[in-house]
């Protein structure tokens, strides 16, 4: 057998052995990548509409970032943060604490959002242990959730990617699920904003009665939902109604806002949004990852408020474990870099701004079709729901494989989104036979985005959801 050299891939990932288009450069201000075909040397130049999964705060290859790493890399000898401290992370860790204006008072980084969820859980274990309550190990989390792929992440989360990996997870006892948070479909005709918070807490409640409230650990939610379910924001009074749920029941209350956070619903922290946030306070335990490195490091963390401080300090006065790249300087002094540039340029307030703008017009834009049943979410951090039917919310026969199509045909228009199968749920029958009901795209460009790169990529969602109706209906 001959073997292409050209397109073969030697890297275990997506397609096995096929290299697919190579990333090659950015361009335009770093909102556009270059995109090359390996059997041919042929360019594609296409604008980033989703910051490769809602990573990207600030543009691809930004010099004024890139160009200090060999400084900062110099500056930053290796050390195994078990014996040795360093700066970087204290200067990270205290800027993003006094950003919390008193949520968090310690901050703990690590490689990715998936091992910032691992050390959460082990973490909250530890804290009911230090405590003297040995009986707490479940965590609660939501159904068509994300919170990483390794297997404690797995086992929080639901979604297509977890049933062949089932038994090799934490068990469904250890980690109970309570309903998906989805206005657009149980937010049901008739019901008010309080009634919709009043189900979903109904239903968080029962979730804590039916599993022994004094084995629960904590509860894991992303603030904003992402890949699985396309950016649902919660109604008002939910986050406040879920953190006084866990404390009358002694157990944590932790956010995962490694997609949705540090500015990328157009507030600092996504908990703070005035329209659905907390209304005091923070979390006990958040999560943060993608934005907070922007890409350029493999970065992520986790950040813990005064009252866990104080129960490792008065107790044990120790985090148990750590590993080899938790907190290192390097990456640390990257991800400061790219939190004060954002602070510096007001590039939240763009977000909001530049955000809002891109909602308002794909709302607009959309308001005639008939497959576009839902544009929701916040920032720039939008959904779009892909339906067969908008007044019955029926959805396409999963075998057409609608979101990924949408995917394919608006990166034909030379924009990135990510498109998804999967948003009402799934059926496992086999490793290749899963049914994924519903569809949807998700945008996220990088926090500098202008209303022309606004107005590229709805123009580009628009053309493609039209001429996929045509084809559908
Ligand atoms: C909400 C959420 N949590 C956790 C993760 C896992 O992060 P990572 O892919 O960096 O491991 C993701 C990744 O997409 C995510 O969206």
């Amino acid at each position: 057998m001959t073997v292409d050299t050209k397109t073969k891939s030697y890297v275990f990932q997506k397609k096995i052995s096929e290299k697919g288009l190579i990333a090659v450069g950015s361009k335009n201000d770093g909102m556009y990548l270059v995109l090359e075909d390996p059997s041919t040397g042929e360019q594609k130049v296409v604008l980033d509409g989703i910051s490769g999964a809602a990573v990207c705060s600030l543009p691809h290859n930004d010099p004024e970032i890139t160009s200090q790493f060999t400084k900062w890399a110099q500056d930053s000898p290796y050390t195994f943060g078990a014996y040795y401290g360093n700066n970087a992370a204290e200067e990270l860790s205290k800027f993003m604490c006094e950003k919390s204006k008193g949520a968090f008072e310690s901050c703990l980084w690590t490689q990715s959002g998936s091992e910032a969820t691992e050390n959460a859980i082990k973490i909250m274990r530890q804290y009911h242990l230090e405590r003297g309550d040995d009986k707490r190990y479940k965590i609660i989390s939501r159904l068509q959730s994300y919170h990483g792929f390794t297997l404690g992440a797995l086992s929080v989360g639901d979604g297509t990617r977890k049933p062949p990996f089932k038994p090799i997870l934490l068990s469904d006892e250890q980690t109970p699920k309570m309903p998906q948070l989805y206005p657009y479909r149980d937010w049901k005709a008739g019901m008010s904003e309080e009634d919709y918070t009043k189900y979903l807490l109904e239903q968080a409640e029962k979730v804590f009665i039916d599993n022994d409230p004094s084995t629960i650990s904590g509860v894991l939610v992303e603030t904003v939902g992402g890949s699985t379910i396309g950016t649902p924001t919660p109604p008002k009074g939910y986050l406040d109604g879920l953190k006084a749920l866990c404390h009358k029941y002694g157990a944590l209350l932790m956010l995962d806002e490694v997609m949705c956070g540090l500015g990328r619903c157009g507030y600092d922290f996504t908990y703070m949004h005035p329209e659905f946030g907390l209304t005091t306070g923070g979390p006990d335990i958040l999560s943060v990852g993608k934005t907070i490195g922007s890409g350029f490091v493999t970065l992520a963390g986790l950040f813990f408020s005064p009252k866990i401080c104080k129960v490792f300090s008065e107790g044990s006065g120790l985090v148990m474990g750590g590993q080899t790249y938790h907190s290192h300087a390097f990456t640390c002094k990257v991800g400061l870099a790219v939190q004060q540039k954002i602070v510096r340029d007001n590039l939240v307030e763009n977000v909001r701004i530049v955000g809002a703008y891109m909602k308002e017009q794909l709302i607009e834009k959309l308001k005639d079709s008939k497959i576009a049943g839902d544009v929701r979410g916040a920032g720039n951090f939008l959904s779009v729901e892909i339906v067969k039917d908008k007044s019955t919310k029926q959805y396409f026969d999963p075998k057409l494989a609608v979101g990924p199509a949408l995917h394919k045909r608006i990166f034909d228009k030379g924009v990135i989104v990510m498109g998804a199968a999967g948003t009402v749920g799934y059926e496992y029958h086999g490793l290749n036979d899963v049914s994924c009901f519903g569809d949807h795209i998700t945008m996220g460009p990088a926090f500098t985005f202008k209303k022309e790169h606004a107005d590229i990529i709805v123009k580009a969602v628009t053309e493609a959801v039209f001429e996929m109706e045509k084809e559908l209906l």
